[in-house]
């Protein structure tokens, strides 16, 4: 099968590398922008590649919406199999482009948007033909574990992980969606489309890591805890669709405590199953560009979706979750919520929550945010 790429940075050099060298794979022109064109397998228009007959796979990974999604219209509307590595796109637009395959009759897979390396959605999308799946999530962002990891093992300060994973690569120069919990929450999102057949756009929850202080880091270490930021997404008793994503304190021993540097940890709890958890490289260019060559050699084998025709966008419900957190507020204030037990130190309170749901947690910390408070949050892992 011969794959056209779509955009050769980071991730679209090194699947061009990797087809070179592919079984059964071939590698297709390379789109770029127009007046980058410099050798003979680049192209600078999308034509160059939904009207060449001999591309059988249309492989994007440019990044963004548009025109990513123009892009793969066109590639399925010419009859081309469509794998992606955007988390964006498909967070966006991936109903409309599952409908469109199936339509097309050729196959939409996105393995690599979803913890890079790791063939979490892969394994995701085979578990759901046979098993009921409960819960998806795990650690689902290398950036900001590697930013945890360096803060609870050497005491760094927030600002100095954040520079040392710019410095790696690991984290963009616009490190917003990282630090915040919005990558991990697009990709809980995927996860979600996949295992319940419906993709959460509303109701979604995500505080990120950019509130957690050295201070905060040294006060839960005195605890004997760790801090991992934690996508979950699932399907409650009442039938409705959670999906959130926050920082989690677990006991030491824990196994999100093993998942070291940039390390992602993606988990799904079947029916009948149980608990399966994967541990590997969640982004960079050769675990990413491996992904995207195994949903290639998929298609190749006839598998044509991960996300199903009938998937349709839906709202999430976090009121039917309920946990204990850790929260530091200043000293003084009163938090809004019912509290088992407060610490003062240092001008602040670390107080212990009784069980509350996770949306009524995050509405109370946005309130006391509006209000001009600083205020660090996170659930406490059973
Ligand atoms: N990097 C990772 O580890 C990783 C892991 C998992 C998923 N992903 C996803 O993979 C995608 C690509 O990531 P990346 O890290 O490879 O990004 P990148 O290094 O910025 O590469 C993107 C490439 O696409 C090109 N491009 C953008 N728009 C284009 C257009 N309209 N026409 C032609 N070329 C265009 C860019 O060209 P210019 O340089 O000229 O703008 C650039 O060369 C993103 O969706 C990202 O979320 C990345």
């Amino acid at each position: 099968m011969k794959v056209a790429v779509l955009g050769y940075g980071t991730v679209g050099f090194g699947v061009y590398e990797m087809l070179k060298q592919a079984e059964g794979l071939e590698a297709g022109p390379v789109l770029v922008r127009p007046g980058k064109d410099d050798e003979p397998f680049k192209v600078s228009s999308i034509e160059q590649i939904t009207e060449d007959a001999s591309v059988d796979v249309v492989a994007e990974v440019m990044g963004g919406v548009e025109p990513a999604f123009s892009y793969a219209c066109a590639a399925l509307k010419a009859g081309k199999h469509f794998v992606t590595s955007n988390k964006a796109l498909v967070a966006a637009k991936g109903p409309e482009l599952a409908k469109l395959a199936k339509d097309k009759q050729v196959g939409f897979l996105f393995s690599a948007a979803c913890g890079g390396g790791v063939p979490f959605l892969h394994n995701l999308s085979l578990a759901v033909q046979s098993d009921e799946i409960l819960s998806v999530g795990g650690i689902l962002n290398g950036t900001t574990n590697y930013m945890l990891d360096q803060m609870q093992s050497t005491g760094m300060s927030y600002a100095d992980a954040l520079s040392d994973a710019q410095k790696l690569g690991y984290a963009e120069a616009d490190p917003t969606a990282d630090v915040t919990g919005l990558d991990a929450l697009r990709k809980i999102m995927l996860a979600c489309a996949v295992a319940f057949n419906v993709l959460p756009v509303d109701g979604l929850l995500h505080e990120g890591i950019d509130s957690f202080s050295a201070a905060d880091s040294s006060y839960i270490q005195s605890k004997g805890l760790t801090c991992r930021l934690i996508a979950s997404g699932g399907k409650a008793e009442n039938g409705s669709i959670y999906a959130f994503v926050e920082p989690v304190l677990f006991e030491r021993d824990a196994a999100e405590c093993s998942v070291l540097k940039n390390f992602n940890m993606a988990k799904y709890n079947g029916k009948n199953s149980g608990r399966i958890v994967m541990i590997g490289q969640g982004a960079g260019r050769w675990p990413t560009a491996s992904a995207v060559l195994r949903d290639c050699s998929d298609i190749s084998c006839g598998r044509r979706f991960m996300m199903k025709p009938s998937c349709e966008a839906g709202s999430a419900d976090n009121a039917c979750c309920a946990h204990r957190y850790l929260v530091r507020i200043p000293a003084g204030i009163a938090f809004p919520l019912p509290v088992e037990a407060c610490e003062e130190a240092d001008g602040v309170s670390y107080c212990r929550t009784g069980e509350v749901s996770v949306s009524a947690m995050h509405e109370a910390v946005n309130k006391l945010r509006a209000d001009g408070n600083s205020v660090f949050f996170a659930a406490i892992g059973e």
